[in-house]
């Protein structure tokens, strides 16, 4: 293991947390229709807790801040965290809401389709926020499955203490970026991309337009936009170019954009260049298309490693 993992960055990530309940089926039944399903299993989600037990699989200390409601699936994910060594204390059971839940779908292809109950993670107060930065931290991590208000304020929060934000801009959604503060990267997908910019982003040149946007409209953020199979398109000060995917045979796509956004983010905070940093992003996110489920399938410093160690040998 390099002993550039030995730096273990800091980082607060403020998100969703839910229970994911994964059915395996053949197909997604039409309206009136009855399938059979394959399997099911319960496991722990959320994209703001997967990017947290993500960074924290790749040896980053991580604090996450949140909202379960006070139920077995909180208990549950609360103790999940614990043991996964991510830092819970900001994590607020709430009285008014259950925990967040979310059926998902994954067909034989590995696309999945999700429904996400959000729950107690509506129940994050504003009042909360100052709280959650009381400790330094090298970076904040957001995504916008938590209320929009404290997405933005804690962008304010952390541009006053000059921590930044990594914004991975998912689900997709109408967001105002330019009141975004803080930015020093925004990675939607290509839906998420659309929905913020309303461009398409089918081809590699459709992808440097809409990063383009995206890095107007967030105030010159670097822009990761991710691409799935094909990679990510970079676009900063400096470099306009897509870093190609590891090519890998998928069985659940679940996570894996919150494991690349991690991963980026903690070897970036490690001090690797960000084209450098995306690799080991699109490392850590073909890793985790490669199991079932969204936390079950996060991978640990020493895969990715090994991953990398023999695409290089290749
Ligand atoms: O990005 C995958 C996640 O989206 C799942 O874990 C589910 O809980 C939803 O938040």
């Amino acid at each position: 293991m390099p002993a550039y993992t030995e730096h273990r960055p800091k980082i607060l990530v403020i998100g969703s947390i839910n229970m994911d309940m994964v059915a395996r089926i053949e197909h997604i039944p039409q309206p009136g229709e009855t399938v059979l399903g394959l399997g099911y299993s319960f496991a722990p989600g959320g994209k703001g807790a997967n990017a947290a037990v993500a960074a924290a699989r790749l040896k980053a200390q991580v604090s996450f801040a949140g909202c379960v409601g006070d139920d077995d699936y909180g208990r549950s994910l609360r103790q999940n965290l614990q043991s996964e060594g991510v830092d819970d204390r900001l994590l607020r059971t709430a009285e008014d809401a259950p925990t967040g839940y979310a059926p998902i779908l994954v067909q034989p292809s590995g696309e999945n389709s999700i429904i996400v109950f959000a729950g107690a993670n509506r129940s994050i107060r504003p009042e909360d926020v100052p709280a959650m930065f009381r400790e330094p931290v090298d970076a904040v991590m957001l995504q916008l499955e938590i209320p929009q208000e404290i997405v933005l304020l804690a962008g304010r929060e952390a541009e006053a203490r000059g921590i930044p934000v990594i914004l991975d801009a998912g689900p997709a959604c109408s967001f105002p970026l330019e009141q975004m503060r803080g930015l020093a990267i925004v990675s939607p997908n290509e839906t998420e991309t659309q929905a913020l910019t309303g461009l398409p982003v089918q081809s590699e040149a459709e992808a440097r337009r809409a990063a383009e946007a995206l890095r107007a409209r967030s105030g010159g953020a670097d822009v990761v936009l991710k691409m799935g199979s094909r990679g990510a398109y970079l676009l900063t000060a400096t470099e306009s170019r897509l870093v190609p995917a590891f090519p890998v045979r998928a069985v659940d796509t679940t996570a894996a954009g919150d494991t690349f956004t991690a991963a980026m983010t903690v070897a970036y905070l490690r001090g690797l260049p960000l084209s450098e940093a995306v690799r080991y992003g699109c490392a850590a996110g073909a890793l985790a298309t490669t199991r079932l489920g969204a936390q079950p399938s996060l991978p640990t410093a020493e895969e990715v490693e090994a991953f990398l160690a023999g695409q290089e040998g290749a």
